[in-house]
């Protein structure tokens, strides 16, 4: 399949690089730094240079990929989520999962593609019993920074899911740890990239409409139905080669 993979030199979308390429598929993949795009072009990605907040350069170089799917693995968070710059990297990364993905959307339904899988978060969910399953409802009576993040979410999800024709599916990943993350722990809900990685892939091909939490085994959530219906296995890890 054709793949446009937005986020592509992002921690989870160079771990999902080599997975789809192995898997046999094309990809176009994302990037805003020429020398982050010769490294994916060195990858095998047909790497291009757009800003998600450019809507028009982004729905030119989507319509040119034709995609049969588009992954969208874009976040704006600082690297290794340093303290410091957390509560105005919360302010940006709510912005791109509000105007990033509506351009990112707007884009795949002027290209035509049919299936769009997005990244989301799997712990906001508003208190509750738990372990949480994908109907409960997100903590959107949240207050201050989480309600950022609450509002950023459920506007992430509301486009992806009721965009039609467009078959959504978001992918609601646990903290991530593991390589490019800066992190080798990391709390529950917690979710190893490589495993995250491949639960994009797993989505590619098995995945129906609708919201999947990925994470690994805790009493927060539950996992049953992305391990029924899509295999999803959360010790999966790359070889040590393609690190
Ligand atoms: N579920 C989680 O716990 C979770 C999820 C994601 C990230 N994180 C953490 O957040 C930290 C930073 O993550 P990261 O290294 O993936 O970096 P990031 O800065 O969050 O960027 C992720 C991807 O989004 C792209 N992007 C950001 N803004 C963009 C824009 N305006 N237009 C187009 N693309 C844009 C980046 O492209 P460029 O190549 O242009 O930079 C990159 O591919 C890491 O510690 C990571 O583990 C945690």
């Amino acid at each position: 399949m054709r793949i446009f993979l937005a986020g592509a030199a992002g921690a989870i979308g160079r771990r999902l690089v080599p997975l789809l390429l192995d898997a046999g598929h094309r990809v176009v993949g994302t990037t805003r730094s020429t020398t982050k795009a010769n490294a994916l072009r060195s990858a095998g990605v047909e790497a291009v240079v757009v800003d998600v907040f450019d809507a028009a350069a982004l729905s030119r170089v989507v319509c040119s990929a034709r995609p049969d799917i588009v992954l969208h693995q874009l976040t704006d968070l600082p690297p290794g989520l340093d303290p410091a710059l957390m509560a105005e990297g919360t302010l940006r990364n709510a912005r791109m999962r509000r105007e990033g993905t509506r351009n990112l959307v707007a884009a795949a339904l002027t290209a035509g593609a049919p299936r769009l899988v997005t990244q989301s978060i799997a712990w906001m969910y508003a208190p509750g019993p738990q372990p949480h399953g994908q109907d409960d409802p997100l903590d959107v009576h949240a207050a201050g920074t989480r309600a950022v993040t609450a509002d950023g979410v459920a506007t992430l999800e509301r486009l992806t899911l009721a965009s039609p024709p467009i078959d959504g599916v978001v992918l609601r990943y646990g903290h991530l740890y593991g390589p490019a993350t800066g992190a080798d722990a990391a709390e529950i809900p917690s979710l190893h990239v490589d495993a995250a990685a491949s639960a994009a892939l797993l989505a590619i091909k098995k995945a129906r409409r609708g919201i999947y939490n990925i994470a690994e085994p805790s009493g927060y959530l539950s996992t049953d139905k992305a391990r029924r219906e899509l295999g999803f296995d959360p010790s999966f890890r790359l070889a040590a080669s393609v690190a």
